[in-house]
């Protein structure tokens, strides 16, 4: 148990980045998770995943091997959004994630960049995963600028079609622990 927990990096409880920190779900966020996660304009880009607000509270205030919410607040305190680690596979070292800045109006201001960034080195610094990659619509270019400025690059693309018939693009974007930031070139994230 304890070699599963030092894997799964269940140390990682509060990260600490330049712009924003990483914190557990508390029940007091939960109204306002899911406001955003109603929002129009976030399910557009990052889907909608639950049905009831109890399933909210299930997924973001029980953390599992396979899956972790970090509420995103700014350093004074301000809740803005949330970041999601999912789908690990400890076996073969990889996850994905998912987040969003709720707070519209602090969209391109280097929050999202901060929160991935300050995830991505906290997981390979802390854990066994050796890459982390994610899905973004092809025609989300602020969601692929923030990516690209922490490192993932793009390594598949499919088109499907949606519940409202429209087709949709959907890159596959990835970053390896041996890959450095773009911002940082040269700085890998672990090593190893
Ligand atoms: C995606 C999201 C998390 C990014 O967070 P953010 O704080 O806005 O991102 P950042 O400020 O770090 O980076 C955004 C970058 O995109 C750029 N950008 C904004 N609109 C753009 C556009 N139409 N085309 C190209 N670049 C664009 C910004 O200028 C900025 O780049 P810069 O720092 O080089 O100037 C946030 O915008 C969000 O929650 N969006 C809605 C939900 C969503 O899309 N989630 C992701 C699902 S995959």
């Amino acid at each position: 148990m304890s070699f599963c927990r030092e894997r799964s990096g269940a140390k990682l409880r509060v990260l600490e980045g330049e712009k924003v920190r990483l914190r557990p779900v508390e029940d007091d966020d939960i109204p306002k998770l899911v406001e955003w996660e109603n929002d129009a304009d976030i399910v557009r880009w990052a889907g909608k995943q639950f049905d009831t607000v109890e399933d909210a509270r299930e997924w973001h205030l029980k953390p599992t091997l396979q899956h972790r919410t970090f509420a995103i607040e700014l350093l004074d305190g301000r809740l803005i959004g949330e970041i999601e680690v999912l789908n690990i596979t400890w076996k073969t070292g990889t996850a994905e994630i998912r987040v969003f800045i709720g707070e519209k109006d602090l969209w391109n201001r280097g929050l999202g960049e901060d929160a991935v960034s300050t995830l991505v080195k906290a997981y390979f610094a802390s854990t066994s995963l050796k890459e982390i990659f994610l899905r973004v619509d092809e025609e989300n270019r602020r969601a692929r600028r923030c990516y690209q400025k922490v490192g993932f690059r793009t390594e598949g693309r499919v088109t499907c079609r949606w519940e409202d018939g429209s087709r949709r693009t959907i890159l596959l974007m990835k970053l390896r622990k041996t890959d450095g930031s773009r911002k940082h070139a040269g700085k890998q994230y672990g090593g190893g």
